[in-house]
């Protein structure tokens, strides 16, 4: 069974990856199983339900969220029919919409589980205890499970990675646009990366106007946020994983930009 998890797509340009490179993608590795994060896919905050159905229809299969969730009041009139999207888990009790869905494959179950760092981010409940908490739930369904941990921290992700290690399948890293080395397969059979990149505009500051940014931190004064123009980027992952096991065995790191282009 394989994974194509698609990291944080931003605005327009991440949209624009997404229609021309995803199907591309799909085709050269068919995955089992397309998971892209949409967090800032609508203008670089939140989402709306146009563009959940467009990431749909261009091949996603489930949609994770992050601590953009709610930064695009559309979400609410959605949110809670949009049965493939995955909001973070840790989240108080009360939130509306899912922190894990179940997805069949060829009649193979497998549970996606989102979850939100607390480091340099919003105070929300524990991320470790709730992940133990839907892992036990889930693993009486199935072996296969997929984690998207988004969270600022290297150090944080790292620890869950750990934590998580021989429970899940894959715990991917995403939030900080900038993708991170360190893929590999852990000791126990989980896939694992810090972070996967952003699918957005290559030559932003996250994605972000550069210069909006830059006179940011020279000057501290707060900026409206815009998304750069030009040319996009998309980063992504491929998780090969053990069906009857849930164990990976493979992760491998894409990125498409002008200095990368694709290789067909
Ligand atoms: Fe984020």
């Amino acid at each position: 069974m394989r994974f194509l998890f698609v990291g944080d797509v931003y605005g327009k340009t991440g949209r624009q990856m997404i229609q021309t490179y995803l199907p591309r993608l799909k085709s050269k590795y068919r995955p089992s199983l397309t998971i892209v994060n949409g967090e800032n896919a609508a203008g670089g905050r939140g989402i709306t339900e146009e563009i959940y159905k467009f990431l749909m229809t261009q091949g996603a299969d489930v949609i994770t969220m992050g601590n953009h969730t709610w930064d695009n009041k559309a979400i609410f009139e959605f949110i809670e029919d949009a049965k493939r999207m995955v909001r973070p888990a840790n989240f108080p009790e009360e939130t509306p919409g899912n922190g894990i869905v179940y997805v069949n494959f060829n009649g193979q179950e497998v549970a996606v589980i989102n979850l939100q760092g607390r480091v340099f981010l919003p105070a929300i409940d524990c991320p470790f205890k709730k992940a133990d908490a839907l892992i036990e739930e889930a693993r009486k369904r199935t072996p296969i499970l997929f984690v998207d941990f988004h969270a600022e921290a290297t150090s944080e992700k790292l620890a869950m990675g750990w934590y998580l290690d021989g429970r899940v399948s894959a715990v991917v890293g995403t939030h900080t646009h900038v993708p991170t080395a360190d893929e590999r397969v852990l000791p126990d059979g989980t896939a694992y990366v810090t972070d996967v990149g952003m699918t957005g505009p290559y030559n932003g500051i996250i994605g972000v106007n550069r210069d909006t940014i830059i006179n940011r931190f020279i000057t501290a004064m707060p900026t409206r946020f815009e998304s750069e123009a030009g040319p996009g980027q998309l980063a992504a992952v491929i998780i090969d994983v053990n069906p009857e096991t849930g164990k990976a065995t493979k992760i491998q790191r894409k990125l498409i930009n002008d200095d990368h282009p694709f290789d067909e």
